[in-house]
C-alpha cells in the first residue's frame, strides 16, 4: 500500500550482526527499490549516538554488489538519511515510548507498520518484547518482530524463551530467522523437487541410498570462542540449518506452497525422526597445526576465551533416519566442521545401483562409482549437478562418471546473488512466513538433538582431535562406512 509507511528498529544496532548484515541488506533492498516509499531504519542501542555518527557507523559497513554500482554513491547518502539512531535501555518501556514518538512522528497519519529486529543476545530477548509491545507498538498497522538463534541451548530453555516471547506477541507476530533457509539454493530445493518429473518419483527409499547434508568452513572459532564453547558446532550449525535442509529434503509434498502447508510438513519430518544414538556421531575438535610452508594455525583451546581443557566440539558428523514409509532404512549423514580443508556447504543425494546393471563390467569391482548422485552446492559457487555414467568417446567401450552440470554464475550470469538476509527482511515486510521457523518447528528440532546433547555432556564425551585446515577426524569415515556411505565430498 503506497501510503503506508513502515520502519525497521534494529535494536542492538552497534552489534556485529547488524553491522555485518542487517544494514548491508536494507541498504541492497532499498538500492533495488524493493522497500515501501515510506521507509526508516531507526538503530537502537544504550551507548549515547546521533543520527549522524550512526550513518557514519553504517556507511562504512555499506558496499554496492557488481550489479550495483551504477550512482552507488548516491544511493548510500539517499539510504542514510533514512537512518535514524535511538540511545534507549533495552529493559525500559519508557525508553521505548520515547522511540514510539519519534516514529509517530515520522508516521504521521499514515498506517504505521513497524519491524523490530533484534540483534541482541537471547537473554534480552523477552525485555525487548515486552517493552517494545507495550510501548512501541503499531496502533493501527502491523508489528512484527524478528529474532534469531541462539533459541535455548536444549529443549527446555527454548521452551522458555518461546513463553517468554509468546507472553508479549502472537506466533503471527514472530519471525525466526535461520538464514539458511535464505540461500538461493535452498529455496530451489522444493522447485528442483516438485515441479522436475525426473527427481519426485525417484524421492524415495526406493531409490535414494543416501543422503548426505555436509557443512564445512576453513576457518576456527577465532573471536567469538566465548560465543561458541557455550555451545559447539551441533547446536550452532547442525540442529538448525542443516536440520532445516534435511527437513525441505525430506518432508511430504505439501497441500500448496503456503507457509502453513510448508511447516506442516516439515514439522511433521522432524517427528518422525529416529532417537539420534550416540553410537551414531563423531564429534572432533580442531587442534594447532604447521603447514608445510611454516605458517602455525592455533587450536580451539589456545582462543583465550576458551577454556584450555573445553571438550566442546567443532566438527560434528551425525547418522539420522527417519521413521516412515518414504525414508525407512535410508540414511541421512550429515556432517559439519569448523577449521577444515575447504569451505562449502551442499546436499548430496546417492542413488541406488541400477538393478542388473548391464555395464557392470566397465566399473571394476567398485560399482559404487556407477551411482548416480545428485549434489546441490549450496556455497560457494552455485550450482547443481546430476553424476550419471557415460561412455568415453572412442573405440571400445570404456564409461566414466560425468556431471550435468548446471553452474549459476555461468547460467544466470552473475557472480554474486542477493544476500539471505535480503530475502528474509523482504519476507518479513511483506508478510510472508514460509521462509520463518514455526514455534513447533523449533521444538520439534530440539526435542531430536536435546537427548544427544545431554548424554554428550553427562558422558563428557572426549572429541577426536584434528589438525586445523584438514579433512577432520577419521571417525567421520568409520561412521559413514558403518552404514556402506562413502563421502561424496571426498572421493
Ligand atoms: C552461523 C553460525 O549461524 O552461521 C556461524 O553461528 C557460521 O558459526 C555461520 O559461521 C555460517 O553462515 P554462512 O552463511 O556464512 O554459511
Amino acid at each position: 500500500d503506497q501510503d503506508s509507511t513502515c520502519s525497521v528498529t534494529v535494536v542492538g544496532a552497534s552489534g556485529d550482526l547488524a553491522k555485518k548484515k542487517i544494514f548491508p541488506a536494507l541498504f541492497a533492498l532499498f538500492y533495488e527499490g524493493y522497500l515501501p516509499k515510506h521507509f526508516t531504519i531507526y538503530g537502537y542501542a544504550r551507548s549515547k549516538m546521533t543520527n549522524e555518527q550512526l550513518r557514519d557507523m553504517i556507511s562504512t559497513t555499506l558496499t554496492c554488489r557488481i550489479d550495483q554500482r551504477e550512482n552507488c554513491g548516491q544511493k548510500q547518502e539517499d539510504f542514510l538519511k533514512r537512518c535514524f539512531y535511538h540511545a534507549g535501555q533495552y529493559d525500559s518501556e519508557d525508553s521505548f515510548k520515547e522511540l514510539d514518538a519519534k516514529l509517530r512522528e515520522q508516521e504521521g497519519d499514515r498506517t504505521a507498520n513497524r519491524v523490530f529486529y533484534l540483534s541482541i543476545p537471547p537473554n534480552i530477548f523477552v525485555d525487548v518484547a515486552r517493552c517494545s509491545s507495550r510501548a512501541a507498538s503499531s496502533s493501527n498497522g502491523y508489528t512484527r518482530v524478528i529474532v534469531e538463534k541462539p533459541f535455548g541451548r536444549d529443549l527446555q530453555s527454548s521452551g522458555e524463551l518461546s513463553q517468554g516471547l509468546a507472553e508479549h506477541l502472537s506466533e503471527d507476530q514472530i519471525y525466526r530467522i535461520d538464514h539458511y533457509l535464505g540461500k538461493e539454493l535452498v529455496e530451489n530445493l522444493s522447485v528442483l523437487r516438485f515441479s522436475n518429473l525426473i527427481f519426485e518419483p525417484l524421492w524415495s527409499r526406493q531409490f535414494i541410498r543416501n543422503v548426505q547434508i555436509i557443512f564445512s568452513e576453513d576457518f576456527g572459532t577465532e573471536g567469538r570462542g566465548g560465543y561458541f564453547d557455550n555451545y559447539g558446532i551441533i547446536r550452532d550449525i547442525m540442529q538448525n540449518h542443516l536440520l532445516q535442509l534435511l527437513a525441505l529434503l525430506a518432508m511430504e509434498p505439501p497441500v500448496s506452497l503456503a507457509a502453513e502447508d510448508i511447516r506442516n510438513e516439515k514439522v511433521k519430518a522432524l517427528r518422525s525422526m529416529k532417537p539420534i544414538r550416540l553410537e551414531d556421531v563423531v564429534v572432533g575438535q580442531y587442534k594447532e597445526h604447521t603447514s608445510k610452508s611454516g605458517v602455525s594455525y592455533p587450536a580451539y583451546t589456545d582462543d583465550k576465551t576458551v577454556p584450555s581443557n573445553s571438550i566442546t566440539p567443532t566438527f560434528s558428523c551425525i547418522a539420522m533416519f527417519i521413521d516412515n514409509a518414504r525414508w525407512d532404512g535410508v540414511p541421512f549423514l550429515m556432517k559439519a566442521g569448523k577449521a577444515l580443508n575447504d569451505k562449502r556447504a551442499e546436499i548430496r543425494i546417492q542413488f541406488r545401483h541400477v538393478p542388473g546393471n548391464l555395464y557392470k563390467n566397465s566399473f571394476g569391482t567398485d560399482l559404487d562409482k556407477a551411482t548416480n548422485e545428485l549434489v546441490m552446492r549450496v556455497q560457494p559457487d552455485e550450482a547443481i549437478y546430476l553424476k550419471i555414467n557415460n561412455k568415453v568417446p572412442g573405440l571400445g567401450v570404456r564409461l566414466d562418471r560425468s556431471n550435468l552440470n548446471l553452474q549459476y554464475a555461468e547460467r544466470y550470469k552473475k557472480k554474486e546473488f542477493p544476500d539471505s538476509y535480503e530475502r528474509l527482511i523482504l519476507d518479513v515486510i511483506n508478510g510472508d512466513k514460509r521462509l520463518f521457523i514455526r514455534d513447533d518447528e523449533l521444538a520439534a528440532a530440539w526435542k531430536l538433538f536435546t537427548p544427544l546433547l545431554k548424554e554428550l555432556e553427562e558422558k563428557q564425551v572426549a572429541p577426536e582431535l584434528y589438525p586445523y585446515g584438514s579433512r577432520g577426524p577419521i571417525g567421520a569415515h568409520y561412521l559413514a562406512a558403518k552404514y556402506n556411505v562413502r563421502w561424496g565430498d571426498q572421493s
